[in-house]
């Protein structure tokens, strides 16, 4: 299972099969365990990202770690955390369809090496790469759907998007991403490993 991982991060670190190839400092490919049974699907790579070649090591990053750790978990030990595009899209505007398009069979592949039994899409680019007919993330968060290869897919906030609206009271985005992340850990711990 490495070897077939390694060989696809491989792919991506020398990938120009979008123009965003020739803009990267690194391609951002994986962070975490990789036989974990979650897997969480971010955006794609930001500034910090870019530089260290690591998903959600920025604000957004910090506070996702944040969530996990408010129910046990950690990227250290049971998450395997990606993104829909492996190479920063500049000033981090939204992925383009054709970058989505070019960069989405090494997510394809690190689903297919790796089948997780959870998938965690985090926030609209993610949602709507395997949800299409999805309107959107507020309406379908929390929600269970089913996943490739058996798993159980569940649309979810982005941190950005928490960090655009800290409030936490009754029905914001922040109390509603804590019920979120308690029915993930309850199913994760209901699943054996
Ligand atoms: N936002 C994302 O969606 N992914 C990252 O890796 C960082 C920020």
């Amino acid at each position: 299972m490495y070897e077939e991982l390694e060989k696809v991060r491989l792919a991506c670190e020398t990938c120009h099969k979008c123009p965003l190839g020739d803009l990267r400092t690194n391609s951002v490919f994986s962070d975490g365990v990789p036989n974990s049974k979650l897997m969480l699907i971010g955006e794609a790579p930001g500034y910090n990202e870019d530089m260290q070649g690591k998903p959600f090591v920025g604000r957004a990053g910090q506070l996702l770690d944040k969530i996990f750790e408010a129910v046990g978990l950690s990227r250290e030990k049971d998450v395997y955390i990606c993104n829909t595009l492996k190479c920063r899209p500049p000033e981090n505007r939204d992925p383009l369809p054709a970058e989505k398009t070019a960069c989405r069979p090494y997510l394809d592949e690190q689903i297919a090496i790796l089948k997780p039994r959870i998938i965690l899409l985090c926030g609209r680019v993610a949602l709507t790469s395997f949800l299409p007919q999805a309107s959107s993330i507020s309406k379908v968060r929390g929600q269970w759907f089913d996943g490739p290869y058996g798993s159980k897919m569940m649309p979810i906030f982005h941190p950005s998007y928490l960090l655009r609206n800290p409030v936490k009271r009754p029905g914001s985005p922040k109390a509603l991403m804590w019920d979120d992340i308690r029915e993930i850990k309850r199913v994760y711990d209901s699943l054996s490993d």
